[in-house]
């Protein structure tokens, strides 16, 4: 029997609906110079969906990497975080690697993802059900970088965790990537546990540019695909009339900022109209629309000392290509 999303109880922190904010945040970003577009509007229905085709282009490692640094290392990392763990995720998506970390948990009492697109959450939390039955579900629609207040658990936990990975981090810059890691540090402290909690995260390390230009390029166009998504989504949703076919997907490494910045060009010269009011674009005009900040581990271990972490433990793949880390409050 396929599970039914419909069924799932999704808790909603309030009215809002995560998408509410596009108009705004759309019409802000495109009158800056340069004009940029918040990269939490790429995961609507349609967007996770090229989101998890992106995952399986041979050219994006992350995924499949992190996959088995999870696989290889998985009895070691439940041992580090320990019996009756309320598990916190932000940005679950579908779900995968979280089935293979509740699956090795000693009985966790609960798992709490929050998610921003409301499809992929039910979607996943259907799918979690079925398999785990003992461990109370409370799935929140919401968008973590909003300050939140999660559900506490029945049971009471040994320690919240709070799981992080896909390497969204990187997709933060420094300063709000700090504050993020701040808030969850806050989240894995409020949980109602004995111990002070900490962070399971996923974090992309540095590499040749070539590998890392090309994980952001497949050769398919499904990334091309993803990134322009988003002005189909404000063509469906604001009214706005972007021409899809004058505008193209770019992402560069930049060495010395060390991370791919993602931008969607301006094929020529023209105006877009939102709302009303008209926005021009240049010919080769950018727009940055995503950042993804990669880390050496020396790097990412003063970074999180900054948020009040210490790394307790650190998985890689052979190659260290990506590392799953395990972040202690202190
Ligand atoms: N967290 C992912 C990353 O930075 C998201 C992502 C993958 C992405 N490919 C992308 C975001 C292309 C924007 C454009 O690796």
């Amino acid at each position: 029997m396929k599970p039914n999303p419909q069924a799932v109880r999704v808790c909603r922190l309030d009215d809002r609906q995560p998408g509410d904010g596009l108009l705004a945040d759309a019409l802000s970003g495109l009158s800056r110079s340069p004009k940029r577009l918040p990269s939490k509007y790429f995961y609507d229905a349609r967007g996770s969906e090229l989101f998890e085709r992106i995952c399986e282009q041979p050219e994006y490692y992350p995924t499949r990497t992190e996959i088995a640094i999870m696989r290889d290392h998985v009895g070691e990392i439940a041992a580090a975080l320990g019996p009756d763990v309320r598990l916190v995720e932000y940005g679950s998506g579908s779900g995968l690697k979280t089935r293979l970390l509740l699956r090795n948990l000693e009985s966790p009492v609960a798992y709490v993802p929050v998610e921003i697109s409301r499809s992929a959450l039910a979607e996943s939390v259907a799918k979690l059900e079925r398999e785990f039955p003992r461990i109370e579900m409370l799935p929140v629609c919401a968008d973590f970088t909003q300050p939140i207040k999660l559900p506490r658990a029945a049971r009471a936990p040994r320690q919240t965790v709070v799981y992080f990975p896909g390497s969204t981090l990187g997709n933060f810059a420094p300063d709000d990537a700090l504050r993020l890691l701040r808030e969850m540090r806050n989240e894995a402290g409020q949980g109602g546990g004995a111990l002070p909690g900490g962070i399971l995260i996923g974090i992309d390390l540095d590499k040749e540019s070539a590998v890392l230009e090309a994980a952001y390029n497949d050769a398919a166009g499904v990334t091309a695909e993803f990134t322009l998504n988003l002005l189909v989504r404000m063509n469906h949703e604001l009214g706005a009339d972007f021409d899809l076919g004058a505008f193209r997907h770019r992402a560069r490494w930049h060495p010395l900022a060390g991370r791919i910045e993602t931008h969607i060009v301006s094929r020529r010269e023209q105006d877009v109209h939102i709302d009303g009011r008209a926005f021009h674009f240049g010919a080769g005009e950018a727009m940055r629309v995503e950042l993804s900040c990669k880390y050496t581990l020396e790097g990412f271990a003063r970074f999180a000392a900054r948020a009040g972490l210490r790394v307790a433990g650190v998985w890689t793949d052979p190659a260290r290509q990506f590392s799953v880390q395990w972040l202690a409050c202190e």
